[in-house]
């Protein structure tokens, strides 16, 4: 595998595959690389012979308190994972590449109503910050398709939604959220738990699945059955967000909605915690 940080070695090497006419999956992310990364890498292998990744993580995207500062950045570890999992080519840019022009950007990239509520309520802007850099990444590598979890939902659908938008010639592929045995979704956030947090954090998912069974069981008080979600997550120490039960494309469900997410973001001591799961009914 090659590693660039530079826009002009990235370019330089896609060319190449082009001139032969070879597609290009992408697989962009903020590095510190888990089991649910590399599932990105292994379904992009599936879809082109040529694999690139991103690793940068994106200033745009935090807000004022966030943790863009202590973000893990493991550089050294992710190449290997990269490596081992068949990627061709890993894009690592520093900020100033990929913003030579100075923070903030003048132009940014904000894709309405599917970016509001949820994440976009409790980190005003964040989607902003990703859409923004999506577009950027996905100008400098022009992938054919591009692969993305399904555990940051919101995010998956404000991709597509982007994509759709502005005609971009690129295939979003979601792909299903690898967790611990435990049921925890991995995330490179989960390292600032602590080993009894680490414990509590399965009820997260534990909630989604006892949502999920109660909607599979006839319930359709959607609001009755997020305020027990909410509940069950204080009572566990957590200081839930929201739990929300949602349409795929985020929109609040009608009866007739055979298809549905329960979303739920938490925060447990500092650690800010996101999860969801697919129901579908009949
Ligand atoms: P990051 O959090 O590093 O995630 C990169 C990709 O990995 C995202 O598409 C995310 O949904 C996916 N992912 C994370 N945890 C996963 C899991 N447990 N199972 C499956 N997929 C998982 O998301 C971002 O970075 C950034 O917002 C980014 C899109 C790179 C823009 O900066």
């Amino acid at each position: 595998m090659l590693t660039v940080h530079t826009v002009a070695e990235l370019r330089q090497q896609l060319a190449a595959w082009r001139a032969v006419g070879e597609r290009i999956a992408f697989a962009p992310t903020m590095g510190n690389l888990h089991a649910g990364h590399i599932d990105l890498i292994h379904a992009a292998k599936t879809h082109a012979p040529r694999v690139v990744a991103s690793v940068f993580v994106n200033p745009l995207q935090f807000g004022p308190k966030e943790d863009f500062g202590r973000y893990p950045r493991t550089l050294p570890d992710d190449q290997q994972k990269l490596a081992a999992a068949g990627c061709d080519l890993l894009f690592a840019p520093g900020v100033e590449e990929m913003y030579p022009h100075g923070l903030p950007l003048t132009t940014e990239v904000k894709v309405s109503k599917v970016s509001e509520g949820l994440e976009g309520e409790f980190r005003p802007g964040h989607f902003e910050g990703v859409a923004t850099v999506v577009n950027v990444l996905f100008n400098l590598v022009q992938p054919d398709v591009a692969l993305f979890g399904e555990k940051d939902w919101q995010q998956l659908a404000v991709i597509t939604r982007m994509v759709r938008d502005l005609h971009l010639p690129i295939g979003i592929i979601g792909v299903p959220t690898r967790r611990e045995t435990s049921g925890l979704a991995m995330s490179s956030r989960n390292q600032y738990l602590a080993v009894d947090e680490r414990h509590t954090a399965s009820v997260i998912h534990a909630t989604l699945v006892t949502i999920a069974h109660e909607i599979q069981q006839g319930s359709r008080d959607y609001i009755g059955l997020e305020q027990a979600g909410m509940q069950a997550l204080s009572a566990h120490g957590f200081a839930p967000q929201y739990v929300a039960i949602r349409t795929p494309d985020l929109q609040p469900p009608a009866n007739e909605n055979k298809n549905l997410v329960i979303l739920i973001a938490a925060l447990l001591g500092n650690t800010r915690l996101i999860d969801n799961l697919r129901v579908s009914l009949g």
